[in-house]
């Protein structure tokens, strides 16, 4: 039995609005190649790409082919099986601001499900511009390619962030979206919950029983969630960069997303439903570090020009499509609070940026020091004082790139003295499972067609995240607050440090063997 026949996907046809862009290229074609051939994807599922540019079926199969053999982690084994996958691969010009080319989809539509003997179950996958989503899903509508709501047929619609920019915007395209489709047809696609290592966090936690006592405001010191890039802003993207930020762009979603993960309570079941309100819940309760002084609690940083690896970069505002004065933040850093029984009085640091060392996400989940001090002796330096030799106890969830958990805890270093050596025990997955780990947009869309929107965030998630981020917004937002600038290669502005520091605290290096082996972390034990 192929590992696909343990699920099984609706039959749905698969719509891609936009599909001449780099998402369809890059993520969606080769997912869902990599989906069918391991067996997840119904033979008789056609998957229809609709953009606005000429092109015939042919020419977008050679095109997908090509995108296949570049970015899919499983290639076709041979002419014969590309060729039976690229059967189900059609092409339909479509203007997509024109209402009247909808009609025309929707024949051809029904023309497709005919020669493949499919109901209309359909599946439209949103790959546009976000000023195109209200448009394009009202025309659907309109054309009737939405249905009504008690009609049989089962209609799932996938958006792509940004929803929205502000608490308000979001607030009124969900408003404009539930007059069409109901919540459990929208599927809101944060990519980071289709991780594995993400996915592995509520594994982690609620599949054990020796971690989870440990993690609340008893025991745990404080934790960092970072989301670090080595990278600028490339692919032409400085236009829409400059309106997003990096509060917008990836701490809004993927960084909250994680923040929930970990801060949330068990759930009664694991489903959907159970899971979305324990993540809405720990929204509710996050309030800012020092809530009356925003500039006490949130940092906003931009990469200057400068060098990285003997390689001159430019800086952000050297940065195609980027204004030259922009003061758009390129990096943020926050303390937050989750006032809640479990949580009241732990900081979560939250860091994101561009033109970072490496490219590392992680989160560092740092425990209190024994209570008495046995070994070693206590230094200080300015306001961080150190006990000599001992670190904390950390859990460390490498969400990527070689991802991997580990825990520091402190042992004797063997000789005569009483000198404490800090060490790490780690499980990593290329050590521990010779598959390799299915891309993010794998699950997800397999979720979609499955009708599972665990991974997918629900409304009021939604607008919970937009509440807590908008004071801050507004504040980055506003062209006379200048970031601090950072130079590329480093983890971001001095300000950023100097948060952590007011409460004692540093941000730990993440990322390589050789950035940990200098934050003193210590060796692995094998
Ligand atoms: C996207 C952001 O959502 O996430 C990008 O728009 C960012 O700016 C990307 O680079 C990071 O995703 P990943 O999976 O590479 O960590």
């Amino acid at each position: 039995m192929s590992q696909g026949q343990l699920y099984h996907a609706s039959d749905s046809t698969i719509v891609i609005m936009g599909a001449s862009g780099d998402l369809t290229a890059r993520k969606l074609l080769p997912a869902l190649f990599a989906l069918w051939k391991e067996g997840f994807l119904a033979d008789n599922v056609p998957i229809v790409g609709v953009a606005r540019r000429e092109k015939s079926d042919e020419a977008f199969r050679e095109e997908m082919e090509q995108n296949i053999l570049e970015h899919c982690r499983i290639k076709p084994d041979s002419r014969q099986e590309w060729n039976n996958f690229a059967r189900r691969l059609f092409y339909h010009v479509t203007d997509l601001t024109d209402s009247d080319d909808y009609l025309l989809l929707k024949k051809r539509l029904e023309d497709i499900e005919f020669e493949f003997n499919m109901p209309s179950n359909r599946m439209y996958y949103m790959a546009i511009a976000p000023s195109l989503f209200l448009p394009v899903v009202e025309s659907l509508h309109t054309a009737g390619l939405i249905p009504d709501r008690d009609s049989d047929e089962t209609i799932r619609v996938v958006i792509e962030k940004p929803f929205g920019r502000d608490l308000e915007s979001a607030q009124h395209i969900s408003q404009e979206l539930s007059r069409m489709l109901t919540e459990d047809q929208i599927y809101r696609i944060d990519h980071y919950l289709g991780k594995e290592t993400v996915q592995n966090i509520l594994l982690f936690r609620f599949g054990n029983s020796i971690f989870e006592p440990l993690l609340n405001r008893n025991h745990v010191d404080h934790v960092q969630i970072t989301v670090a890039e080595s990278q600028g802003i490339e692919g032409g993207r400085g236009a829409y960069y400059d309106k997003s930020g990096a509060l917008r762009d990836v701490l809004q979603n993927h960084v909250l997303q994680l923040l929930c993960l970990l801060g949330m309570e068990p759930p009664a079941l694991f489903r959907a439903e159970a899971i979305r309100d324990e993540k809405l819940k720990v929204l509710q309760a996050m309030a800012p570090g020092h809530p009356t002084d925003l500039s006490k609690w949130a940092v906003a940083g931009q990469f200057s020009e400068g060098e990285v690896d003997g390689e001159h970069v430019p800086g952000y505002r050297q940065e195609d499509r980027v204004p030259p004065n922009s003061t758009r933040e390129t990096f943020v850093a926050m303390e937050v609070k989750i006032d809640n029984w479990r949580w009241a009085g732990v900081p979560f640091y939250l860091r994101t940026g561009k033109r970072m060392p490496e490219r590392v996400t992680e989160i560092a989940i740092q425990f209190k020091l024994p209570p008495l001090h046995l070994f070693g002796t206590v230094e200080c330096e300015g306001d961080i004082c150190d006990l000599v030799g001992a670190r904390p106890n950390t859990l460390v969830f490498r969400i990527q790139p070689k991802e991997a958990i580990s825990l520091v805890f402190s042992t004797k270093r063997p000789g005569m003295q009483y000198q404490i050596q800090p060490v790490r025990m780690e499980f990593a997955y290329d050590e521990a499972f010779d598959q390799g780990l299915p891309e993010a947009y794998e699950r997800l869309l397999l979720d979609v067609l499955r009708g599972d929107s665990t991974l997918f965030t629900r409304s009021d998630e939604l607008e919970a995240a937009w509440q807590f981020i908008d004071p801050v917004l507004k504040k980055f937002d506003d062209p006379a607050s200048e970031p601090e600038f950072y130079k590329p290669g480093t983890w971001g502005p001095e300000g950023s440090n100097k948060l952590l520091a007011r409460n004692g605290h540093r941000w730990r290096v993440p990322g390589s063997e050789h950035n940990r082996a200098q934050s003193g972390e210590g060796k692995s034990l094998k």
